[in-house]
């Protein structure tokens, strides 16, 4: 195999597909050559890359075609499409979209959590929920260090979860607020100020607002976002039966999750020993007193995972722990691990299938 790759980006027009570009010029990923693919829609549109104008392509099988590793980002109908023919052509696919996470023979990982599952991929690795993906150092950590039993979240998910039209109806819909001057309570007016046709993202105003649903009801009337965050954890950690529940909240801010996490841990332990352990952790910053803390306003653009509010659980004094876990979803949470999961694959040569 080369030492440099060709890399196609599906969704190379949207939040995620904007960031992994940007990631693979500031990390300079070794690259023969960049394909930036989206729908029609977008084809034809020119972005920037290494000082110099790449064009989009609407996506088709051609795209595909000599091209070594598929970042894909485009949702998961799309890479329900076009994952498969991508493999047909050689590509390893690291896929954002929760389409194929939970399927028995792709690996799900974040890197330097769970890496040693990316060695035998059949051709699709999945990169898990942004929600999921910073949690996932912290706890792989504790559970090393001092062994998980229970684990409970509550999270704060920002709008740029949900893509960029997601953003820009946060905004259109706040400055209608601001511009009004005082708070229509109702809401009815929120879909009047948006254009004509607008296709809304969020089922209720946004603005001003916290809505606890990300996502359709699913099983036991959990949202199917709560119910990623159980099976994939349990799958990436390897711990089919970990008792963890969650509740999904999105919230009225442009980038970064949080998350308002209380484990309960198989033995004694106390904030100072979770502090030390998450200290050691890569890609952790660990607040250096309990009652420090991050916001994703200040964590928005940067790479690591955040812990602070470091504290004794209340509930479970002698074996429980409360925490307050931020990071920038759109980094960590999906363009970040998927360049790095790249990265592991061509630094071990794992980029054969069925290596
Ligand atoms: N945002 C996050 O924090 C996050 C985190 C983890 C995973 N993800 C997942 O990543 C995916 C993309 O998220 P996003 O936030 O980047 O969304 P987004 O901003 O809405 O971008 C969507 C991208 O998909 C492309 N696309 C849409 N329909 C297509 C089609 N028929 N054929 C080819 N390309 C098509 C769009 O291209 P056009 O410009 O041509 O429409 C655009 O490039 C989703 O599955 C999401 O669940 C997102």
């Amino acid at each position: 195999m080369s030492n440099t790759y060709t890399v196609a980006i599906l969704g190379a027009t949207g939040l995620v597909g904007t960031y992994l570009r940007e990631l693979l010029e500031v990390r300079e990923f070794p690259l023969k050559e960049l394909r930036l693919l989206a729908s029609e829609r977008s084809a034809g549109e020119r972005l920037a890359f290494k000082g110099e104008w790449l064009t989009v392509e609407a996506v088709s099988e051609a795209s595909f075609k000599g091209v070594d590793i598929v970042l894909a980002s485009a949702g998961g109908a799309i890479s329900e499409q076009w994952v498969p023919i991508a493999v047909k052509h050689g590509a390893v696919v690291i896929d954002n979209t929760s389409h194929f996470r939970l399927k028995e023979d792709v690996p799900l990982v974040v890197a330097g959590v769970n890496d040693a599952d990316l060695e035998h991929h059949k051709g699709i690795v999945a990169n898990p929920n942004c929600s999921t993906a910073q949690l996932m150092p912290v706890l792989k950590a504790l559970n090393d260090a001092i062994g998980l039993k229970r684990v409970i979240v509550s999270t704060y998910q920002s709008v740029s979860g949900a893509g960029k039209e997601a953003m820009q109806e946060l905004l259109e819909s706040s400055r209608y607020y601001v511009q009004q001057g005082e708070v229509d309570t109702d809401g009815l007016m929120y879909k009047e100020q948006l254009p004509e046709n607008a296709k809304l993202c969020f089922e209720r105003p946004m603005a001003f607002n916290v809505v606890p649903k990300i996502d359709t009801f699913s099983d036991e009337d959990y949202t199917k976002e709560e119910l990623k965050l159980v099976y994939e954890t349990r799958k990436m950690l390897h711990m089919p039966n970990l008792p963890i529940s969650a509740t999904a909240v999105r919230v009225p801010v442009l980038v970064g999750h949080s998350e308002a996490v209380t484990i309960d841990f198989v033995r004694p332990t106390s904030p100072s020993e979770v502090r030390q352990v998450l200290e050691r952790t890569p890609n952790v910053v660990t607040a250096e007193r309990s009652q420090n803390f991050a916001t994703p306003r200040e964590t928005a653009g940067t790479d690591p995972v955040y812990v602070g509010r470091i504290r004794r659980d209340l509930s479970n004094p002698e074996a429980g722990v409360c925490l307050w876990v931020v990071a920038d979803n759109l980094r960590i949470g999906a363009a970040l691990n998927a360049v790095r999961l790249a990265e592991t694959l061509v630094q071990n040569s794992w980029l054969g299938v069925g290596v």
